[in-house]
């Protein structure tokens, strides 16, 4: 599916973007091994949330939905999970194969999960290892390295594992086979990482502590049944917040954004770069901070992304680039690597696609160089089937001089069902 896109006239305006992807994955999955029921509201039905919902009935939980984003499950405790019929398709979900990884090591039954092409190329020896460590059976293709995954459920054991990567999913693996493990599970990360699992492990009742880089979690403790609220994506948001910053006039109040600090890395970055981003109505919402965020269109500066800001705006880079791209003089993007094994390799994505549009931008290692201009060109990109390069490229279309076209825009479906949509509300300037 193609999209047309044409420049863009301000954005003014209040949207609310769809629930936090992370958050629904795990309220999904805590509430399936929960006892008693869970009730979610603002589940994200975005293509990979609705593979984890998908699998986890396929495990015998059973998942009642009564309205959009609204869901009831049924939990069926800790070990209460059922052998699947088939094979277990993750599509395109990282989250979903990397959690549930976690999780099934230690059920006693067999499972295989499998997903995409792109997931097919994805890392996975990074749970394989310290999964393996717990005393799991878990198999990879490409001598354990890809999936599909073999998974023969058994007793797992706590470890203390130092993680080599600040990865969210790594964690949540862990802590995830930590609940079925006997002993105590500790995980250390070289930088923190998002800490929604913990989060939630706190709210079902889970014995857990964290502390900056730790997180440590006792077995045995009953996860109780929740009622969860889930605030929109901040990795949504900031699609519109960058629209905002580079559409001359624009003025737009996103309300209900999950502003956790282990996902801000991109309120600070596009501060430092000279945005104005007020961040209004601070609450809590199931364990987690949320705000309303009020943008207004902003001159931006180039700046050297700190490395240790990455793990905090990982999933952000794509769009960040885009603001760069607008920004006087140079931004540097370095320390970011495990960009190349996200959806698609994004820092080539991202450097190839800004090009088409006229940006000066350098591939480097683990990051990129851009140079701002304020000369945008009308394009014909590519989303690599990757949804956020396809939203990030949108945005810079909006700015270009001319029609743009982003290619297999259908990529959206995978967070953002209906970006499309919510930007034709403000802006009313894109063709099907
Ligand atoms: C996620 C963790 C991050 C992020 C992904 C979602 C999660 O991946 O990029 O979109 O929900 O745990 P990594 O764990 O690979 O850093």
């Amino acid at each position: 599916m193609k999209f047309q896109v044409q420049p863009s006239g301000p954005l003014l305006g209040e949207i609310e973007v769809p629930g936090d992807k992370s958050i629904s994955h795990r309220a999904a999955i805590l509430g399936a091994i929960a006892q008693g029921q869970t009730r979610i509201r603002g589940f994200l039905e975005g293509e990979d949330c609705l593979r984890t919902l998908t699998i986890l009935s396929a495990l015998g939980v059973e998942i009642e939905k009564l309205g959009p984003g609204h869901y009831v499950i049924t939990g069926r405790g800790p070990a209460g999970l059922t052998e699947p019929e088939n094979v277990l398709d993750v599509g395109n979900s990282g989250t979903t194969i990397r959690l549930l990884s976690g999780l099934l090591a230690g059920q006693r039954f067999m499972s295989i999960l499998t997903g995409d092409d792109s997931i097919r190329k994805r890392p996975m020896e990074r749970i394989i290892i310290p999964l393996t460590e717990m005393g799991a059976c878990i198999r990879g293709r490409n001598n354990n390295r890809n999936a599909p995954l073999y998974i023969q459920g058994r007793q797992l054991y706590g470890v203390t594992y130092h993680s080599p990567v600040a990865s969210a999913q790594v964690k949540s693996a862990i802590l995830l086979a930590g609940l079925n493990a006997m002993g105590t599970t500790t995980v250390i990360e070289p930088l923190p990482s998002r800490d929604h699992t913990e989060r939630m492990l706190m709210a079902f009742g889970a014995c857990i502590t964290a502390k900056g880089r730790t997180v440590i979690l006792e077995p045995g403790q009953p996860l109780k049944g929740q009622e969860i609220s889930i605030p929109g994506d901040i990795s949504s948001a900031a699609f519109f917040i960058v629209a905002a910053l580079i559409i001359p006039g624009s003025e737009l109040l996103i309300k209900n954004v999950c502003v956790n600090p282990t996902r801000t890395g991109i309120l600070k970055a596009l501060q430092a770069m000279g945005a104005a981003i007020q961040i209004l109505h601070e609450r809590e919402e199931a364990g987690e901070p949320v705000a309303d965020l009020m943008v207004k269109y902003s001159p931006l500066q180039g700046i050297t992304v700190e490395p240790h800001w990455i793990p905090s705006l990982i999933d952000e880079i794509p769009i960040l680039a885009v603001a760069a791209s607008l920004a006087r003089g140079t931004t540097i993007i370095r320390g970011a690597g495990e960009l190349r094994l996200k959806e698609t390799d994004r820092i080539k994505a991202i450097t190839r696609e800004l090009s088409r549009f006229g940006v000066q931008v350098e591939e480097v290692s683990d990051g990129m160089i851009i140079t701002g201009t304020e000369e945008i060109i009308a394009a014909d990109c590519n989303s690599y089937g990757d949804h956020r390069i396809a939203m990030a490229m949108t945005v810079m279309a909006l700015r270009a001089a001319g029609t743009s076209t982003i290619n297999d825009a259908a990529a959206v479906n995978v967070s953002f069902p209906n970006f499309f949509e919510t930007l034709q509300t403000i802006s009313g300037q894109i063709h099907k």
